[in-house]
């Protein structure tokens, strides 16, 4: 007999959760397996609002990409951009249930939007529904590791998704948490600042446990048994990555808890650690 013949049939992969699928089901836009609903309760034992912490940060993300758009900023790099949050399942809330190209390009037809994450699901997964829906648009996504800059901005110029000849904003919501190596977060965002033609702008919004302490570190904990490495930071360290721009409104850059950041945000009057997350948005100087 072959030995081949004794082995027995391969088992199916067993399914493992992700920041991305985490993210969708907290927004309801994406169907689920075990494994993302089992992480996902035991997530809500430790800390009840992580769904409404999520739509707090979504939110925000859907209102700065409006105002960096009215602003005039026609390219824009969606970095960690997670799954689409419409499109074949759509968000549990309409006012959620819309993407970056979609806000952007209701102001500039032309506009381009690049998607980037490293999760080769959420790239194949906005690819066939940015293709589905929206034929005319400048949306792409990329295949890349946003600590890799070099790597990834080479990509964006080779294939002029962006040109330096103008501003692009960047938007980095809720994936540095993600990425827990501080010097690698920080030379990263370091390298994007010094690429960026004048007039660009950062915005970053970024976990934290100083609202409060103890339900986030016990959320670190459930991540780190479901294998999912989970950095939340101070305000001082999301205030140094925005380095010596200057603020989307003028003056020094402003880091605030995130649902208070844009003044029409639903969420603008909760309690800070409803958001357990820090927003700031700087703009690169001329000078
Ligand atoms: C929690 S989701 C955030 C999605 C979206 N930005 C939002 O704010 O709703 C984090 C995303 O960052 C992506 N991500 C994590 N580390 C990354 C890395 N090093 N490079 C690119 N993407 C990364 C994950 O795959 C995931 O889709």
């Amino acid at each position: 007999m072959n030995l081949a013949d004794e082995r027995p049939p391969m088992a199916p992969p067993v399914p493992t959760t992700s920041s991305s699928r985490l993210s969708a089901v907290w927004l309801g836009s994406r169907p689920t397996h075990d494994a993302d609903q089992d992480v996902a309760r035991a997530v809500r034992n430790v800390f009840p609002r992580q769904p409404a912490a999520a739509r707090i940060n979504r939110e925000h993300h859907l209102l700065i990409t409006d105002a960096l758009a009215r602003r005039g900023i026609t390219q824009i790099l969606d970095l960690g951009c997670g799954y689409p949050a419409n499109g074949q399942h759509g968000a549990a809330d309409p006012l959620l249930s819309q993407n970056t190209h979609e806000v952007v390009q209701r102001h500039w037809r032309a506009a381009s939007v690049t998607y980037v994450d490293n999760d080769p699901d959420v790239v194949n997964t906005r690819h066939t529904e940015i293709a589905a829906t929206a034929s005319q648009t400048r949306a792409r996504t990329l295949l890349a590791d946003i600590t890799d800059l070099v790597e990834l901005l080479d990509q964006l110029e080779r294939t002029a998704a962006v040109t330096r000849d103008r501003p692009v904003a960047v938007l980095a919501h809720d994936v540095y948490p993600w990425i827990p190596d501080d010097d690698a977060v920080i030379s990263s965002v370091a390298y994007l600042r010094g690429w960026l033609p004048p007039g660009s702008a950062l915005s970053f919004a970024h976990a934290t446990a100083e609202m409060t302490p103890t339900w986030i570190q016990r959320l670190t904990g459930v991540y780190a048994e479901a294998g999912l490495t989970f950095r939340p930071r101070g305000r001082r360290f999301t205030t140094d990555l925005l380095g010596d721009w200057v603020d989307l409104y003028g003056g020094p850059v402003r880091v605030v808890p995130t649902a208070r950041h844009q003044p029409g945000h639903h969420e603008s009057k909760a309690p800070d650690f409803h958001a357990a997350a820090y927003a700031g948005v700087a703009i690169k100087p001329y000078t």
